[in-house]
């Protein structure tokens, strides 16, 4: 076989796995991708830092710079916009594939990383900054481009779908469920990223850019997180045969003045008893789509946890390696129709 050079930036839980499902199950990748994957070096900021997995020291470098500069893949797992992003744009100018799972960094810079990527024809992708393991971006750009995807309903926060989940299903407070969660380390290291909704209206930024094929600025998303949602109205909607979940709801709209665009929102929805979201318990992730020829399809499973969200950057990372032996385009990026962004007064709050 064939060697193609694979550096990956950070090693935390994700990262941790991808680099050990790497090592163990090598043979069994290069026979699937028909190249063998060298682990050239895992860039990190603290070389004795604890790992989730028992991985050879020797892999380890604080140079994520040097390390990008001789990779045909470059596997980018560290988070965060800066220094990932400057790291991104120089793997791809030197033509190296890239994966990543950094959903902040795509929600906001998406477009100009698939630019430079496609000005090279190299491949970006990144399966995992959406619903970790659950398989979304890839159906949503690729088995269902010949289709017309008019709405994305996804539960794509695990964290608050677990605290709204509790209160409906065990009475929880919200302060109740919210320390259950945050014991369990369900939460980001700043819980407003979840509570608020700027985690699931990043994913639905990169839901809509992709299902619409227009660029979708996370700041023209609405958003509304959980922190107002109280007993009191889980019970009443419980009632009324309804359910409380947050939704980040991407969909095609015609305006009331009759202009054509998309509406990109994140808040708590309810949703009918009977809709197959609202059996989506804990902190599973669920995405909900409805295409005209294909009808209602739902994409189900772990949306975090280090090999959940590992099994995605190994999909990705498969995929870009065997481009690297059999060739052909990279997945195309983002196309740039600019569809208008409608207010969300139009839109109905229950599904
Ligand atoms: N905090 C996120 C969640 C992690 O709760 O879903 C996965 O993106």
């Amino acid at each position: 076989y064939r060697d193609l050079r694979v550096a990956l930036l950070g090693c935390g839980s994700v990262g941790a796995q991808v680099a050990r499902i790497i090592l163990e199950h090598g043979d069994e990748l290069a026979a699937r991708i028909g190249a063998k994957l060298t682990l050239s070096g895992i860039a990190v900021r603290d070389l004795d830092a604890p790992r989730d997995a028992p991985l050879p020291r020797e892999l380890f470098t604080t140079d994520a710079e040097q390390l990008v500069l001789g990779a045909d893949i470059v596997v980018e797992l560290m988070g965060g916009v800066e220094p990932a992003r400057s790291l991104i744009l120089r793997a791809l100018e030197g033509g190296a594939d890239v994966v990543t799972a950094n959903k902040a960094l795509i929600a906001a810079h998406g477009p100009e990383l698939a630019d430079a990527a496609e000005q090279v024809g190299a491949q970006l992708s990144y399966e995992a900054a959406v619903a970790g393991a659950i398989p979304i971006i890839r159906p949503l750009r690729e088995s269902l481009a010949g289709d017309h995807i008019t709405r994305v309903l996804g539960i794509v926060n695990g964290s608050t779908n677990y605290i709204l989940d509790r209160m409906d299903r065990f009475g929880d407070s919200a302060e109740d469920a919210m320390r259950v969660a945050s014991e369990l380390g369900y939460l980001e290291a700043d819980p407003t990223l979840d509570v608020e909704g700027y985690d699931a209206a990043q994913k639905a930024t990169i839901l809509a850019s992709i299902a619409f094929h227009t660029e979708v600025p996370v700041d023209a998303v609405y958003r509304e997180g959980i922190t107002k949602v109280t007993a009191e109205q889980i019970e009443a909607a419980k009632h009324a045969g309804y359910v409380i979940k947050l939704l980040a709801i991407a969909e095609r709209l015609t305006a009331s003045d009759g202009t054509d665009g998309v509406s990109a929102r994140v808040y708590p929805a309810l949703i009918r008893r009977e809709h197959p979201l609202a059996a989506v318990h804990g902190g599973k992730n669920a995405v909900f789509v409805e295409a005209d020829a294909a009808g209602e399809l739902m994409f189900y499973g772990a949306g975090a946890g280090g090999s959940e969200t590992a099994s995605a950057v190994l999909g990705d990372l498969v995929s870009a390696a065997r481009r690297h032996v059999v060739g052909g385009p990279g997945i195309p990026g983002s196309a740039h129709a600019a569809l208008p962004i409608l207010p969300v007064g139009e839109v109905s709050t229950s599904y």
